[in-house]
């Protein structure tokens, strides 16, 4: 109920972040990166994969060689351009997309990165198909701290139901294992609640997990947007939100009670630090890319999500902006608390540091509501608790939906 409640919330509060305003040239927000007390986290879109999922709802395209070479050299324009706005970055993270579809251009970009910057770590992700020893030993010799694996599922009957082809499950395992212990982290990706997945192949799924002695797991709930929703049920089964939940006790069951500690009420893991979530872990990032978006010092900027267009502004030496807001002080407030329960906890010294404003006087209503719900507790370092993880769970999945609506938006339009 409550979370049915604080979902909606979220999501309108998430909308407003498809009303974008007309960027005109390099935004003043950008221009003052010299003053900046900390440098954003860095975010690389690499839009292409060998084969499209049906399910998935982030901005790709099918790999074409040619596309993906001039793809990377668009891309070395658009970070020259930050380079020469005065951004320096030490935490990087590729995401797709697959960064891994073509090795050479990849391992090109991530030397320059080295060779700009003083890297401190480098989050990759991946699939299935292309973990192998070869890539895994470049992977390393290029200085990528987290690798993340997209495995969604080891039972072969729903990889065949989301479309996936990188091979049956005992492959896939087997693949995982050439890259166990070879990174700081090692991550696999999980979906949950899928049109017609059972409670206990997720089950299995999670008991696989453990078995491989993978020390991280991300567990997404199934987010569809409208659009997505209406394609995902005209080709499986109904996407029913009410079973969620069962999933969701499921993993707090396994993997929480038994001793993954939740780095996000996604992801967890065994050891510390060991999270690879840009939008927890930074509060500023700058996202390149075709489909990439940035949160700046209370700016949400939106990059072109068309291939073509990405190619056309970064060849003219512009930045590829379609549109950008500056959030109210409301609204980063608001995106403030998300991302900080996302990340099950709020220190409020943190806060004070980043509004100037004690977090009381200015989120007052919202943290005694969700007192009041079970969802927080504690005083100076107010955590997310256990009851509260589901709730926090469905909010986030609100906002990435409605945020997913923007994405569809701008891919039907081109944009
Ligand atoms: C951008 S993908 C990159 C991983 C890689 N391309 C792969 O699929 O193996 C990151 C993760 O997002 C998740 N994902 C993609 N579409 C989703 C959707 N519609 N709902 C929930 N999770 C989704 C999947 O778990 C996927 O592994
Ligand atoms: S889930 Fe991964 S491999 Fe499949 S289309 Fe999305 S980004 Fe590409």
């Amino acid at each position: 109920m409550i979370a049915g409640f604080l979902g909606l919330l979220v999501k309108r509060e998430g909308r407003k972040f498809r009303r974008l305003e007309d960027v005109g040239g390099v935004p003043a927000v950008l221009r003052a990166a010299g003053s900046m007390p900390e440098m954003p986290a860095l975010y690389v879109h690499i839009p292409f994969c060998r084969s499209l999922c049906p399910f998935c709802c982030f901005n790709r395209y099918l790999f074409r060689e040619e596309l993906v070479r001039r793809y990377f050299a668009d891309l070395k324009r658009e970070l020259e351009q930050y380079i020469g706005l005065g951004f320096r970055f030490s935490r990087i993270y590729f995401g797709g997309g697959t960064p891994t579809v073509l090795m050479n251009e990849l391992l090109g970009f991530i030397d320059l990165l080295h060779r700009h910057f003083s890297v401190e770590e480098i989050s990759l992700e991946t699939t299935p198909r292309e973990l192998t020893e070869g890539n895994v030993g470049l992977l390393r010799g290029a200085g990528i701290s987290r690798l993340s694996v997209g495995v969604q599922s080891f039972d072969d009957q729903i990889l065949r139901a989301m479309g996936r082809v990188n091979g049956p499950a005992e492959e896939v395992k087997k693949r995982l294992l050439l890259a166990e212990g070879r990174f700081r982290t090692l991550n696999v990706d999980f979906v949950f609640n899928f049109p017609g997945q059972r409670l206990d192949q997720f089950a299995t799924d999670i008991s696989v997990f453990k078995s491989l002695g993978i020390d991280q797991a991300t567990f997404y709930p199934l987010m569809a947007s409208p659009h997505k929703k209406d394609a995902l049920e005209r080709r499986f089964n109904r996407v029913d939100n009410s079973r969620e939940k069962r999933f969701y006790n499921l993993i707090l069951d396994a993997v929480y009670h038994e001793g993954y500690k939740a780095s996000t009420v996604w992801c967890f893991s065994r050891g510390d630090h060991l999270i690879d979530e840009y939008i927890v872990e930074s509060d500023d990032y700058i996202g390149i890319g075709a489909g990439s978006v940035s949160i700046v010092r209370d700016h949400f900027l939106v990059n072109t999500f068309s291939v073509e267009r990405y190619h056309e502004l970064t060849s003219r030496g512009e930045l590829p902006l379609i549109g950008m807001r500056k959030l109210s002080p409301g609204e980063s407030r608001y995106y403030y608390l998300l991302t900080k329960l996302f990340g099950m906890k709020l220190d409020t010294r943190d806060f004070l540091r980043r509004f100037g404003r004690d977090s009381g006087k200015r989120l007052g209503f919202e943290l005694a509501l969700l007192k009041a719900a079970g969802v927080l507790r504690g005083d100076s370092v107010l955590q997310v608790t256990e009851n509260g993880m589901y709730t926090v769970s469905v909010m986030m999945r609100e906002f990435f939906t409605a945020l997913n609506s923007l994405r569809e938006h701008c891919i039907e339009n081109q944009l």
